[in-house]
């Protein structure tokens, strides 16, 4: 399996298990099999509600001696509700806890967004606070104590726009290390992959299979289902693979860590497996041309009436 080296040569198999979705008597089976499969880097999430689920499939794979924890790569991320400075170790610990381990690979801020400690959806412009209240900078400071105390070994961000993370980059000390973002053909971001490259910043593409699974309210009527799309059979076709496989394979060729989610023990395999596919120049070139701006997360959870954010100041495009 291909790595992402990181600067203190860390390395991050390029290609995990998502785990956004995948419901709590679902993704302990899910976890344990990708293990056994091969699968050595996992994506977490607190707001996911399924770290204690995964954390017993984590230290029964230990424990049986299918696998150490430092072969593991495991990532996780700080809720919306804990950016405050106080809230940043305490919120780190309860995930530390719920996956029952002593360190995270990999700790990201979830979203460029807060909310009030403690509160909850539906949201109001009452629960939510403004990046000018509580900046970025300051919730950065305390994920850097975290590395600092060895309860991660790496910090990043997620749903960061370019604009976003050069602004973090100029203040931070311990610069984040991985921006995780949606791509996928249909949502390419190919500045963004730029800035990054240029930055020594990873992407880790979420996403990577249109999240047909989400919830409703995160979908549009018009949207197009990137797992049906006819150029992706076609190449899928030619190389006796499947859509998904060459979706994951696209992600890993472009250089970005990639974590498709799967419950289902046959795509658990057959999404590992397309890390053995080889895609051309010419199969790259026909994908690139697919970019559509298709966000599957369009971050409008986060625009409530009167609310501190809009999709151009998250997204920092224009609407
Ligand atoms: P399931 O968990 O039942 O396998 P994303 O990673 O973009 O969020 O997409 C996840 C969705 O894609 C889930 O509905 C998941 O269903 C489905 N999925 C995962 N792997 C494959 C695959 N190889 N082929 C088709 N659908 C897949």
């Amino acid at each position: 399996m291909q790595t992402l080296e990181f600067k203190n040569g860390d390395q991050m198999p390029i290609l995990g298990l998502g785990t956004w979705k995948s419901k709590p008597g679902d993704v302990y089976h899910a976890v344990k099999e990708a293990i056994h499969l091969g699968y050595r880097h996992i994506d977490c999430a607190l707001i996911y509600g399924n770290e204690a689920e995964i954390g017993k499939a984590l230290s029964e794979s230990f424990e049986a001696g299918d696998v150490t924890r430092e072969e593991m790569w495991i990532t996780s991320k700080l809720w919306n509700d804990a950016h405050a400075p106080e809230d940043v170790q305490p919120a780190l610990e309860k995930t530390l806890s719920d996956l029952q381990l002593d360190y995270l690979d990999l700790y990201l801020i979830h979203w460029p967004v807060c909310i009030k400690k403690g509160e909850g959806f539906p949201l109001s412009k009452e629960k939510l606070i403004s990046l000018d209240e509580l900046p970025i900078t300051t919730t950065w400071t305390a994920m850097e104590s975290l590395v600092e105390k060895g309860l991660t070994r790496h910090i990043g961000v997620s749903n960061f726009s370019a604009a976003k993370l050069k602004s973090l980059l100029g203040k931070a000390n311990i610069a984040p290390a991985m921006n995780q973002v949606e791509l996928h053909p249909y949502f390419q971001q190919p500045e963004l992959l730029e800035f990054c490259n240029d930055n020594g910043v990873f992407l880790t593409a979420y996403s990577p299979l249109g999240s047909a699974d989400r919830p409703d309210s995160l979908k549009a009527d018009d949207e197009a289902v990137l797992l049906d799309d006819p150029k992706i059979a076609d190449i899928a076709k030619r190389y006796s693979a499947t859509p998904a496989q060459i979706l994951i394979s696209w992600a890993i060729h472009r250089g970005t860590a990639v974590i498709p989610k799967s419950v289902n023990p046959e795509r658990i395999k057959q999404n590992l497996a397309a890390a053995e596919v080889s895609l051309t120049a010419d199969d790259m070139e026909a994908i690139a041309q697919l970019n559509r701006r298709q966000r599957y997360v369009s971050g409008r959870t986060w625009v409530v009436d009167g609310g501190p954010y809009t999709l151009s100041n998250l997204w920092d495009e224009s609407a």
